[in-house]
């Protein structure tokens, strides 16, 4: 088993979560949410912030892919899956990701939500790293900004593996220089 470096512990996670937890319940009050959990990596922050939400929500899916199993970009989104098959006009959509690097994925995915013509639409994500910015995306609520480490856990993999990991870990070198 490889030796991961800790960069945000589980505590510390929850504890953030739980934050911005509370100020989207305090912003949307009144309202009803849709939730759009961007597959796979936002799953495990979306189901721990649902957790801590009074508010009314929604959770649809979206699986996109652009790091096609490797540590950079591709640079191009592709749609894999969609589950949101209700109208989102006039609806107060809030995008959920794991990450936001170069900011394409997220760009991609605004526009496209955007042409539904919602109430309003924001977007939540765990980890900004604002240094690999290609496109200037400004996520609402961000849970860490982190410098530019590949980092894996809490949802985010390599190779499909390390999702489940309960914090976030900077991947450790000799993982990706190993061929399978
Ligand atoms: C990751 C992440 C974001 C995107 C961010 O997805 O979940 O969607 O990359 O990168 P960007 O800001 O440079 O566009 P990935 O393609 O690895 O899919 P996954 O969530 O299924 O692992």
């Amino acid at each position: 088993m490889p030796e991961h470096k800790v960069l945000i512990s589980e505590e510390h996670i929850q504890e953030r979560v739980r934050d911005i937890a509370r100020e989207i319940n305090e912003q949307y009050a009144g309202c009803t949410l849709d939730i759009i959990c961007v597959l796979k990596g936002a799953l495990l922050l979306t189901t721990d912030l649902i957790r801590n939400l009074t508010i009314p929500v929604r959770v649809h899916f979206l699986h996109v892919s652009s790091y096609g199993g490797e540590t950079e970009s591709a640079g191009t989104v592709s749609l894999r899956f969609s589950s949101v098959s209700e109208d989102l006009t006039g609806r107060d959509v809030l995008l959920i990701e794991d990450i936001v690097d170069t900011g394409i994925t997220m760009d991609y995915l605004l526009k496209q939500l955007r042409e539904e013509n919602p109430r309003s639409l924001r977007s939540c994500v765990l980890l900004d790293k604002p240094s690999r910015r290609k496109i200037n995306v400004i996520p609402e609520y961000v849970g860490f900004e982190i410098p530019d480490h590949f980092v894996i856990g809490y949802g985010l993999d390599y190779r499909e593996l390390s999702r489940n990991l309960r914090y976030i870990a900077i991947l450790d070198p000799s993982e990706y220089q190993k061929k399978d």
